[in-house]
């Protein structure tokens, strides 16, 4: 097969088995075809834009972050992760595209892409993390997409207030959730991806109708033409794609808010399912840090390392981070970095100089304003969200 043929095999997100793919192809021109991802030993595919991210499903795509890649304060779009619960709309047409907005409100209003434009802009720098990633480390395991470390990502979007859209259409007394519609493709039964927010968050002047992202137009896998970006939240609360925006007199109770999306109210016992009556929607990001250099398993030749990672609190600020070398028995104060904005994640780094060659476990541990420390151990829940344990990662320093 040539080079052109393999292109198009590969593109559209087409899920290909290894077994075909290996069949149709020489083994050594798969090995060393720079835009193949191996996700797993059943699918490959081929991602523009996205090269070198970790395939997680391709049948709806869910792209993650590896952690070589959290070391800039703004994450590159080509780095972002991606999450989608459903196949992406097939087409998009900027120019036909209207944003609806109506429910508990005076005056319905359809919005334009050039309405948008010609509004106020503001941009807000947020730290955007999947409410399942870190899944993969829940203890006993739980079903879904078992993310690792790199649902999660800063970026800066912009685009105009949500609540300079509401105030336009004028928002009723009885108005107390604000409903957001994508435009996803939604196969079978599936319910469409539709959540709400409370009003005030809605209101609140950081929440936008997100239509750039790093100052591009949305790309079509983080929500083209427009996204709700709900700062500080987790990132199902922002809704891409946005074809409808509703005003209710209460919150939506459809499958992603009820059972989907959804803590237990008191901890609950590994393997017990969730009682609905007896649980919550998940809103604020937890206090969480990771470690990004070096690697997890690396081999290090040097007796001094600089170790790095980030730290988010979605709401709150980080206050501290600090690093063990020595399983927790003695924690050291990292450096923040001077790049910070509300919402958005702190790097930090710790120098470290280690006493002698041999095997370490590095380890870290945020604290937010809100008195929020990192757990030695996650809240087990039953879809596995929030996971925010110490992070941990393995290295020898070589003789
Ligand atoms: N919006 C729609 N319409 N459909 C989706 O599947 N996924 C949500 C949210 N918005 C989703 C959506 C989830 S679970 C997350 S974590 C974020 O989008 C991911 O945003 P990203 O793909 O731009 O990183």
């Amino acid at each position: 097969m040539t080079d052109r043929a393999l292109a198009l095999k590969v593109d559209k997100l087409t899920m290909v088995s290894r077994r075909d793919f290996l069949a149709a192809i020489p083994a050594a021109m798969a090995a060393s075809h720079p835009l193949l991802t191996w996700a797993t030993e059943e699918q490959s595919v081929y991602i523009p834009g996205k090269e070198g991210m970790i395939v997680r499903s391709a049948r709806f795509l869910d792209l993650e972050m590896p952690p070589e890649f959290f070391n800039a304060w703004i994450t590159p779009l080509p780095h972002f992760f991606v999450r989608n619960h459903m196949s992406e709309p097939g087409t998009l047409d900027a120019e036909s595209w209207r944003l609806s907005i109506g429910g508990e409100v005076e005056t319905p209003l359809a919005l334009s892409l050039r309405d948008l434009q010609a509004m106020i802009w503001h941009s807000v720098t947020n730290t955007l993390e999947c409410a399942g990633n870190g899944r993969a480390f829940q203890q006993p395991h739980v079903p879904g997409i078992q993310w690792a470390k790199g649902a999660v990502g800063n970026a800066r979007f912009s685009g105009p207030r949500l609540r300079d859209a509401l105030q336009r259409a004028g928002v009723k007394s009885t108005g107390k959730h604000v409903m957001f519609r994508g435009l996803d493709e939604v196969p079978g039964k599936v319910p469409p991806f539709i959540r709400s927010i409370p009003i005030e968050k809605a209101l609140d002047g950081d929440t936008l109708i997100a239509t750039h992202m790093n100052d591009a137009p949305l790309s079509k896998h983080h929500g083209f033409p427009a996204r709700a970006l709900v700062p500080g939240w987790i990132g199902a609360a922002s809704c891409k794609w946005l074809s409808e925006i509703k005003v209710l007199d209460k919150e939506f109770d459809g499958n992603f808010m009820k059972p989907g999306y959804r803590m237990p109210n008191r901890p609950i016992r590994p393997g017990d399912p969730l009682n609905v009556d007896d649980s919550h929607v998940v809103t604020t990001l937890n206090v969480k840090s990771l470690i990004s250099t070096p690697l997890d398993g690396s081999i290090v030749k040097s007796r001094t390392l600089q170790i790095q990672g980030a730290a988010w609190a979605g709401e709150a600020d980080i206050v501290k981070v600090e690093v063990s070398t020595d399983v927790g028995s003695s924690w050291h104060p990292a450096e923040l970095s001077h790049q910070r904005a509300k919402y958005a994640w702190r790097l930090w780094r710790y120098q470290w100089k280690s006493p002698k060659a041999g095997d370490y476990t590095i380890m870290s541990r945020a604290s937010d304003d809100q008195g929020r420390v990192q757990p030695a151990t996650a809240e087990w829940n039953p879809s596995g969200y929030l996971y925010n344990a110490i992070d941990h990662i393995q290295v020898h320093v070589q003789a």
